[in-house]
């Protein structure tokens, strides 16, 4: 127990971590260039907020919540997913009132109570965006190129946007309404899960992946044949954004998403070959939400890739991730007066140099040994000899080439050399 990690969970180490912080840095860049800003909401909100916006008939909060009871009694839970904290932070902090739209991303741990399989942790982290106060649909084909470019800079440009429009509270009733009368006959022979989600949200029996359900599903009504003419245009506009931007989609009149406060768009960002686990991503509009935590009408758009699922796929295809880490130069010990190491070593540091010395008391061959096992670029040798002289013998680890370098001007040899 003390030495194992709880189900679910990922101890990401030196080597991994480099490639983690590599694909942060590119969402943050990417995320610069398009205008948006990072926000950082809390771990946990009160559990009323996911209930609300997520849904209370979802499986997310039904089954997945981290649900728990502080000491002062208030109902927490750990987020299941980024936005209902958004939205909240957004209306709390009078974002609403300022200059719209808001555009904001966010990286970080959200936690779902699931079964564990590759590409589904219990812990897992989303890379998200979110903008408030615009229903353009310009807005939603720009969340959309977002993503198809954060996946191409990642170089996977094959990602596949499927695309749906999900309705408004105008039309989704006469759809659920004929999705119940066409399934009517069929009663008997849908799930329990299907049977349950006709009452309460019928649209969701679109998305089963049992295969009596899917069978029976063939020729039932889907969301565009019904939108109301206002959805329909805004979903036209979207389509015509899309195709003039040059992202390829494709229409999957039965991508219904699984929580509950998408309005008109949806889309999920598939890729072939990750087995069930196939969504990097996914996300919509969200029209509703804002009025629905206590604020004003605010039209609102947004999405999160998952951080562990766009790993997978990028070792997958074999893309090279730069581990970058560890020291670039290492300073061996060799004689010289107490001090003078530590002296140059503080030097390399101040000029930005990843650099290391021993502190195990090695001999010279040993510490010889650890800095090739490093991996470093340049081992810098201090005898009491070269110090003498004011010099560093420095090692190329590549070539085995050694030089003597005044002490002085070790740092612009490294730059020089370091490509700095
Ligand atoms: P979601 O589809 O529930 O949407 O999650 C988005 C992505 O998070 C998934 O496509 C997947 O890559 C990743 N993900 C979800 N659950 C797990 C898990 N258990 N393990 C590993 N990865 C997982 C949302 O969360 C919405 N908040 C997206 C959104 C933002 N819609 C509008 N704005």
């Amino acid at each position: 127990m003390l030495t194992t990690r709880p189900r679910g969970t990922a101890d990401l180490l030196p080597g991994e971590v480099e490639k983690w912080q590599y694909v942060e840095e590119r969402a943050r860049d990417l995320c610069r260039r398009y205008g948006y800003r990072e926000i950082r909401t809390p771990l946990f909100e009160h559990t009323e907020l996911f209930v609300r916006s997520v849904g209370a008939g979802t499986d997310i909060v039904e089954k997945e919540m981290y649900t728990f009871r502080d000491r002062g009694g208030r109902e927490l839970s750990l987020r299941p997913e980024g936005t209902a904290g958004v939205v909240r932070a957004f209306l709390e902090n009078g974002l609403h009132a300022g200059p719209q739209p808001v555009k904001l991303f966010y990286l970080g741990p959200m936690f779902r109570y699931d079964r564990p399989q590759a590409g589904r942790l219990r812990q897992f982290h989303q890379f998200g965006v979110e903008v408030f106060g615009s229903a353009d649909p310009a807005v939603d084909a720009e969340v959309i190129a977002l993503t198809v470019d954060f996946f191409a800079e990642l170089g996977t440009p094959d990602v596949q946007i499927e695309l749906n429009s999900v309705g408004c509270p105008e039309c989704r009733p006469v759809l659920a309404e004929r999705l119940r009368r066409y399934l009517a006959p069929h009663l008997a022979d849908l799930c329990g899960d299907c049977r349950r989600r006709l009452e309460r949200s019928a649209l969701r029996v679109l998305d089963c992946k049992n295969r009596a359900c899917r069978a029976l599903l063939a020729g039932a009504p889907t969301a565009p044949d019904y939108l109301c003419a206002p959805c329909a245009d805004h979903f036209a506009g979207l389509r015509r954004h899309l195709e003039r931007d040059g992202i390829g989609y494709r229409l999957n009149p039965r991508l219904v998403r699984g929580l509950d406060y998408y309005t008109r768009t949806a889309f999920e960002i598939t890729v072939p070959g990750l087995g069930a686990q196939n969504a990097l991503g996914g996300g919509g509009r969200y029209d509703g939400l804002v009025e629905e935590c206590g604020g004003p009408h605010v039209p609102a758009v947004g999405c999160a890739i998952g951080m562990e699922r766009t790993l997978l796929y990028l070792a997958e295809r074999g893309v090279e991730l730069p581990a970058r880490g560890g020291p670039e130069v290492y300073l061996v010990e060799a004689g010289a007066p107490e001090g003078a190491a530590a002296d140059l070593l503080r030097r390399l540091r101040r000029a930005g140099f990843a650099a290391d010395r021993d502190y195990l008391g090695r001999s010279l061959k040993a510490q010889m040994k650890h800095a090739a096992r490093l991996g470093v670029a340049f081992t810098l040798i201090l005898g009491a000899d070269e110090w003498a002289r004011g010099c560093v013998a420095v090692r190329h680890m590549e070539t085995g080439q050694q030089e003597e370098i005044p002490l002085g001007d070790v740092p612009a040899y490294l730059r020089g050399r370091l490509n700095r």
